[in-house]
């Protein structure tokens, strides 16, 4: 992380390079989101909410942090395998207290615009702020319907944080129309419509992940869901008391994208990544992938904690273009810097259609993609909201020094397409990967993946 509060820490370059077939199992760490999501809403409970297979990356670590500071009991033991199980004990909807400091989310979206919703039924100011990327990315999009419900803000720059939220506690029920496709948005109103009294509706016309949803039925909210020809409607009633409840997380589809889209490109490559989380708001990468070819079997379909999982096997294989349509871009946002790289190996030429949304992601994705993959030396170019991948038919030339852009899946992506390529790929930086996967070099170095990054180095 680069912002001020934090230790500043040197740049960590890392290296990636073809060697030989992926093989074995590997543990992918828990669903990003959801790991939010247990913390924030078990804070809201009434009670102990215990959460097993949690995410422990930075993004996560950050939202503990910052609830924490207002009040709320958050510890961690380990079971007998040493995992981690996390205890949350709750403080009831409208109990937070004011943090008496800025709550610094490094370079976590899903924790600032989420706490947002959260803080928008408290009476009292927090300043939310992060590291260089996080700073960068448009606040509008939640200052917007929380604006609406009664909560004041001040930001800099149109929208940028720091941010500062002075919530109410007499919020406004709001009937709000998503303008972008965005969990995180449609998560912030339906936590802050819990605040209010009366309905609170959030209407989305493209589906997005779900777990804010799923989540709250669980603990016992009042949630009515119509599928309507205006497109998904989402009533909450605020008010209520929330269950506390028992959450296993499965592992991250967004993270099994980067083995998964490994041993596809990787040849002779078969590797096994057992209990990914398989909403099917999640999964548009793995039906991308069978749609270009690749062999992907899932296996022992069950639930756990309200969300699907499967255990996935994925063989590598030849893979033709694609043309991935808008429609399928929520269910698979994060993953088409990965997919590029699917692409960029695949034989014919890629289409990316309504990718608009990853220009305001950790980073310029569209930009990060392009430069990376011309410096691999694969022809590939954007028109406005499309992308268009020219693919080598086999391995790309490679040999890109890439710059990460403090964005953990740009780095996590070129370091996999370099897996693949006749000369290796370089990355300036992978701190962030930390983010989102932490030890995803162990991890594929563990299928046998020729990885190495530079040992951290701490200058403050
Ligand atoms: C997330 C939603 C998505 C995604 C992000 C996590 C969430 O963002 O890109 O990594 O947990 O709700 P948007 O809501 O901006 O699409």
């Amino acid at each position: 992380m680069t912002n001020d509060t934090a230790p500043q820490s040197k740049p960590r370059p890392a290296i990636a390079r073809h060697r030989a077939a992926l093989g074995g199992t590997a543990r992918v760490p828990g669903d990003k989101s959801i790991s939010h999501r247990a913390l924030m809403l078990g804070a809201l409970a009434v009670g102990t909410t215990r959460a097993e297979g949690l995410l422990e990356g930075e993004d996560v670590l950050a939202t503990a942090a910052a609830l924490r500071r207002m009040g709320v009991g958050i510890t961690r033991t380990t079971d007998d395998d040493g995992n981690g199980v996390w205890q949350i004990d709750g403080v009831g909807v409208g109990g937070l207290h004011a943090p008496d400091d800025v709550l610094d989310l490094g370079n976590s979206g899903t924790a600032a615009r989420l706490l947002c919703g959260l803080l928008a039924g408290h009476d009292f100011t927090a300043i939310l702020t992060g590291d260089d990327s996080l700073r960068a990315r448009p606040m509008g999009r939640v200052i917007a319907p929380l604006t609406e419900m009664g909560v004041q803000t001040s930001s800099r720059d149109g929208g940028r944080m720091p941010l500062s939220v002075t919530g109410t506690a007499d919020l406004l029920p709001i009937e709000y129309v998503l303008p972008v496709p965005s969990a995180q948005v449609k998560s912030a109103v339906l936590l802050a419509g819990l605040h209010a009294p009366g309905k609170t509706t959030v209407v989305e016309t493209m589906a997005t992940r779900d777990h804010t949803e799923r989540m709250l039925a669980h603990m016992g909210a009042a949630l009515e869901i119509t599928e309507t020809d205006d497109g998904r409607r989402i009533t909450i009633t605020g008010q209520p008391e929330l269950n506390p409840a028992e959450i296993h997380v499965p592992a991250d589809p967004s993270s099994a994208a980067f083995p998964a889209v490994a041993a596809a490109i990787v040849p002779g490559s078969n590797v096994y990544l057992p209990a990914v989380g398989m909403n099917p708001a999640r999964i548009g990468l793995f039906d991308t992938l069978v749609e270009m070819g690749a062999d992907i079997t899932r296996d022992n379909p069950r639930e756990t904690g309200g969300e699907p999982v499967a255990d996935l096997r994925i063989r590598a294989g030849s893979l033709k273009s694609v043309i991935v349509p808008a429609s399928r871009a929520p269910s698979m946002i994060d993953e088409y810097p990965v997919l590029a790289a699917a692409a960029a190996c695949a034989e014919g030429t890629t289409v990316f259609e309504g990718v608009g949304e990853l220009r305001v992601k950790e980073s310029d994705r569209l930009a990060a993609v392009e430069a990376g993959l011309a410096a691999c030396g694969v022809a590939v170019w954007t028109e406005e909201d499309r992308m268009v991948i020219q693919g080598c038919d086999g391995p790309p030339p490679g040999g890109g020094e890439i710059a990460a852009n403090l964005d953990h899946r740009i780095a996590m992506s070129f370091l996999v397409l370099g897996l693949a390529t006749e000369n290796p790929v370089t990355i300036d930086d992978v701190r962030t990967v930390e983010t989102s996967f932490p030890g995803f070099i162990e991890t594929m170095c563990g299928l046998g993946a020729d990885m190495a990054a530079n040992s951290t180095e701490q200058t403050a």
